[in-house]
Formats: C-alpha cells, sequence, structure tokens
C-alpha cells in the first residue's frame, strides 16, 4: 500500500499579476505533522485554499488518499476526509458550544438520512453516537465544562479549541491547520500543541500553517518554507532552520 496522502503538481494561482501560489510539487505521506512556514503573503492560506478546494487554481493537479480531486467541491472532499480550519475562527456566536459542535456533526452524515428515516431505530442510534462523539471531543478539548455556553462567552483560544473540535466531528484523514496558535495565550498554546500531537498519535495526518517558530520546531518532523509563492525548502526542523534561503526569505536578501 501506499503511503502516499497528498500530491500536488505544477499548482499555480495568480491575482492579477500576482503569482500567489506557483507549487511544483509537494507531496504528504501519512501519519507525519507538517508545518507550512513563510514570511506574510507568502502564499501559505491561498496554497491550503486550493488544496482544500475552497479556490480554484489556475492549473495543476491535487490527488488526495490515491484519488484526483483537483475538480472535487471543498464539500465533498471533507468528507473523503480532508478537513481544514481557518486563519479566523468560524465557529456560530449564538450556539451553544455543544450546539457547535452538534452543527459540524450533522453535515457528514446526510447521505445517510433517508436510511435513517425509514429505520427511526438506526436514527436513534446515530443521535447516540453523534452525542457520545461530542462528549468525547469536548473532553479531549478539556472544553466539557463550557458545554452548555454560546460560543461568543469563550475567550479566543477556547473558540480555537472549539473550532479544532468542530473539524474533529467531520472525521478527517488530514487536518490542515491555519495558524491555530495565533492569538493563543502561552498556556493554552501548550496545550492546543499536546492535543494536535495527540491527534497525529491516533492516525489523524496533520498540516499547519504557523508564525510561533519555537512551537513549530518542536512539534514537527517537517517543515516545509514558501516565499513569494514557492516552496523555497523542505526537510526536517534542524535542517531548515540553517538553510540559507530560508534565512534570506525573512530578512530579505543579504547577498552583499
Ligand atoms: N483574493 C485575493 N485577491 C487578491 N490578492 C490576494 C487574494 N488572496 C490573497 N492575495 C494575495 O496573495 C498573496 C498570498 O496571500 P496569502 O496566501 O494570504 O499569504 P500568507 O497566508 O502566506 O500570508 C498576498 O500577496 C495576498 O495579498
Ligand atoms: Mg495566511
Amino acid at each position: 500500500m501506499s503511503n502516499n496522502l497528498l500530491s500536488v503538481r505544477s499548482l499555480k494561482k495568480r491575482f492579477g499579476g500576482l503569482e500567489a501560489v506557483n507549487v511544483d510539487k509537494f507531496d504528504l505521506n501519512k501519519n507525519e505533522i507538517t508545518s507550512l512556514i513563510g514570511p506574510n503573503g507568502a502564499g501559505k492560506t491561498t496554497f491550503f485554499d486550493l488544496i482544500t478546494r475552497f479556490q480554484n487554481s489556475d492549473s495543476g493537479s491535487i490527488s488526495f488518499d490515491g484519488k484526483n480531486v483537483t475538480s472535487l467541491n471543498s464539500y465533498k472532499l471533507a468528507r473523503l476526509g480532508m478537513v481544514r480550519t481557518f486563519q479566523l475562527t468560524r465557529v456560530f456566536d449564538r450556539m451553544s458550544v455543544y450546539e457547535n459542535m452538534q452543527f459540524a456533526g450533522s453535515s457528514i452524515n446526510n447521505e445517510g438520512f433517508l436510511n435513517s428515516l425509514i429505520q427511526s431505530s438506526s436514527l436513534k442510534n446515530q443521535e447516540k453516537l453523534l452525542t457520545e462523539k461530542i462528549n468525547e471531543t469536548l473532553e479531549l478539548l478539556n472544553l466539557s465544562e463550557m458545554k452548555n455556553a454560546y460560543a461568543r462567552e469563550l475567550s479566543g483560544g477556547q473558540k480555537k479549541l472549539l473550532e479544532l473540535g468542530r473539524s474533529l466531528m467531520k472525521s478527517p484523514k488530514i487536518l490542515l491547520l491555519d495558524e491555530p496558535l495565533a492569538g493563543v495565550n502561552p498556556k493554552l498554546s501548550e496545550q492546543l500543541l499536546e492535543i494536535i500531537s495527540n491527534l497525529n498519535k491516533n492516525g489523524i495526518n496533520i498540516l499547519m500553517v504557523e508564525h510561533n517558530i519555537d512551537a513549530v520546531m518542536k512539534i514537527s518532523e517537517r517543515v516545509v518554507v514558501m516565499a513569494e509563492g514557492k516552496i523555497i525548502s523542505d526537510g526536517k526542523p534542524d535542517f531548515v532552520r540553517s538553510d540559507k534561503n530560508v534565512i534570506e526569505a525573512y530578512l530579505g536578501s543579504s547577498d552583499e
């Protein structure tokens, strides 16, 4: 069996005259934590948008878990197991924590819905499974006590946890996290990193964009660096940290 989870070739996206993404080749193996770093405007979020199909690319191909998903819509791709979070959290402020989770979980089971109507016992079963999964996930995220609170009552960091929880309700094979630690206090950051690392141990692949370099170096098995739309470095944290290309990209050209 192939160890390849995600395979991207010649993926390009322009905004007018700006080449936001131009990635020749990007492969992810199963069971890794990979971080994607790079200066602001490097194209990291756009790259996420392209591979999760939230935006169309101009050209190129994407395959996920052995399937060509280049033209698939984002909703179907999420069902195949590619699930993302957003740089700015997208939780529903007027719903409780529990309802947020419920909403995220219910959207995956639509296909089974007709069958459930036919067999009401299986609908009950499904609800029970959903409740169990919500409770388990909230427990994992240390959010159980906030279960009935409105999402708007959560701190910024707790909202990040809830967003992560909503993603987990979709049973991802891979989680793409866009700046999971941004705006999160140091203590909660530690907690989040540990959770992310545990998710990976439980078989969920992680690809994350993160500016907190210390965190990235600590948790990642592989670090990929983007600058001006392109991948300019790729390897183990120690390799990337001392790569001349990377230092130049962050500091601006320093040839002289
Ligand atoms: N919808 C858009 N329209 C025009 N330019 C965009 C759009 N989205 C992103 N960009 C530009 O593309 C480049 C890459 O942006 P982005 O992917 O958000 O970078 P990063 O996440 O690495 O900070 C930036 O120069 C940004 O201004
Ligand atoms: Mg970004």
